[in-house]
C-alpha cells in the first residue's frame, strides 16, 4: 500500500472522522461576532489551541483541516499546533483553495472555486509544515436556472486539477463538491438534490479519472442528499440515507479510500443521525466504503457556545466536543442512537 493510501484510510478508519477547522480568518470572525469573542489572531488560535487538547481527541477524530493561518501558529507554551494535532493520534490536513468568485458567464450566484495557481508550491511548504492532506471545496447551488452544466463542468475540473497536483505533491486529497443545501427555492426538493447530485458526482469522477486521479489515495467529501433548508419540504432520516446512499454507490467508484461528509447547515443531532442512517442503509447495500464525517459546525457548534472565549470555560467546551466526537463516532458505524445523548458521563466537564 503506498504512504498515500494508508494516510486515506486512517482519515476514515472505523469509528473516526475529521474536523473541519479551516474557516478563513472572515468566517471565523463571523463566528465569533454573535458571541462576543474577540475577533483578533490571538483569539482564533486559543480557540483552535482548546478544540485540539481536548481530552482524548484522537479517539474519534481521525484528522483536523487547518486555515493558512492555523498551520503556521503554536500552542500557549510554543509548541506548533501542529504537533499537538499529532501528540493527540490525529493527522494535521490544509485547505488549500483561497475560496470562491463569481462563475464568469455562470447563472445568477453561481460560483468557481479559486487556488490553482502556484499550488504545487504552496504543496511542497505545507508538506514541510506537516500537513498529510488537503481539501478543496466546490460550491454547488440550486435555484431558478441553476446549477448551469457550465458551473458544474467548471467546478469538476477544478477539483481534478486540484486532487492530480496535491497527489503528485505527496499529500492526500480531500474533494469536495457541496451542493449546498440552505437554498430558498421552493423546488429544491429532495428529487431536485438527488438530481443535481447525480449530475456533480458524474462529472467530478470524470474529470478525476481524466486527470489520473488515483481514487485509493483521496477522499470524497460529498453532501447529503436534503430537501433545500427554507424550501418548506421535510425529509426523514431514511429518505435522505437511502437518496445519499443510492446516489454514491451509482457514481462513486469502489476504490475510493472513504467518504466523509460535511454538514452543511444541519443541526448538530440531525447531522449525526442521519449519518447513522446513511451507515446503516450502506451496510444492507453493502457499499464498498466507509462513510464517515468531516463536520464543520455541527462539531464546533456547542463548544464554541460553550466557550465565549473564556479561559473558565475551556474544560466545558471541550466536554461538549468530546460529546459531539463521540457521538459522530458511533454514528460512523451505524451504532449511533439519540438516547446516548443523555447519558450523564458524556457531557460532564
Ligand atoms: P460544515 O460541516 O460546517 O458544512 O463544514 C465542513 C467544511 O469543511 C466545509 O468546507
Amino acid at each position: 500500500m503506498s504512504s498515500l493510501s494508508a494516510v486515506a484510510k486512517a482519515m476514515v478508519a472505523p469509528g473516526k472522522g475529521i474536523l473541519a477547522a479551516d474557516e478563513s480568518t472572515g468566517t471565523a470572525n463571523k463566528r465569533f461576532a454573535p458571541l462576543n469573542i474577540p475577533q483578533n489572531e490571538e483569539m482564533r488560535r486559543k480557540y483552535r489551541e482548546m478544540l485540539f487538547t481536548t481530552p482524548g481527541f484522537g479517539d474519534h477524530i481521525s484528522g483536523v483541516i487547518l486555515y493558512d493561518e492555523t498551520i503556521r501558529q503554536n500552542d500557549s507554551r510554543g509548541k506548533p499546533l501542529v504537533q499537538v494535532i499529532a501528540a493527540a493520534g490525529a493527522l494535521p490536513g490544509i485547505k488549500v483553495d483561497t475560496g470562491t468568485v463569481p462563475l464568469a458567464l455562470g447563472g445568477p450566484d453561481e460560483k468557481i472555486t479559486e487556488g490553482l495557481d502556484g499550488l504545487a508550491k504552496r504543496v511542497d511548504e505545507y508538506v514541510k509544515l506537516g500537513a498529510k492532506f488537503t481539501k478543496w471545496r466546490a460550491v454547488i447551488a440550486i435555484d431558478e436556472g441553476i446549477p448551469t452544466h457550465r458551473c458544474i463542468h467548471a467546478n469538476a475540473s477544478a477539483l481534478a486539477r486540484y486532487a492530480a497536483i496535491c497527489q503528485a505533491g505527496g499529500l492526500v486529497p480531500i474533494v469536495e463538491p457541496e451542493v449546498l443545501m440552505d437554498g430558498e427555492h421552493s423546488k429544491h426538493s429532495l428529487v431536485r438534490s438527488f438530481e443535481v447530485h447525480e449530475w456533480t458526482l458524474k462529472h467530478v469522477f470524470e474529470e478525476l479519472s481524466n486527470a489520473d486521479v488515483r481514487f485509493e489515495e483521496m477522499v470524497l467529501k460529498p453532501s447529503m442528499v436534503i430537501p433545500g433548508q427554507k424550501s418548506g419540504q421535510k425529509a426523514g432520516a431514511r429518505e435522505i440515507a437511502d437518496a445519499t446512499v443510492t446516489v454514491l454507490m451509482r457514481w462513486v467508484p469502489a476504490a475510493v479510500a472513504g467518504i466523509a461528509f460535511l454538514s452543511g447547515g444541519q443541526g448538530n443531532e440531525e447531522a449525526t443521525l442521519n449519518l447513522n442512517e446513511i451507515n446503516r442503509v450502506a451496510r444492507e447495500r453493502k457499499a464498498p466504503w466507509p462513510l464517515t464525517f468531516s463536520y464543520g459546525r455541527a462539531l464546533q457548534q456547542p463548544a464554541i457556545g460553550a466557550w465565549r472565549g473564556d479561559d473558565a470555560n475551556v474544560k466545558a467546551a471541550q466536554a461538549a466536543l468530546a460529546q459531539r466526537a463521540k457521538m459522530n463516532g458511533l454514528a460512523a458505524l451505524g451504532e449511533y442512537s439519540p438516547e446516548l445523548e443523555k447519558q450523564p458521563a458524556l457531557v460532564r466537564a
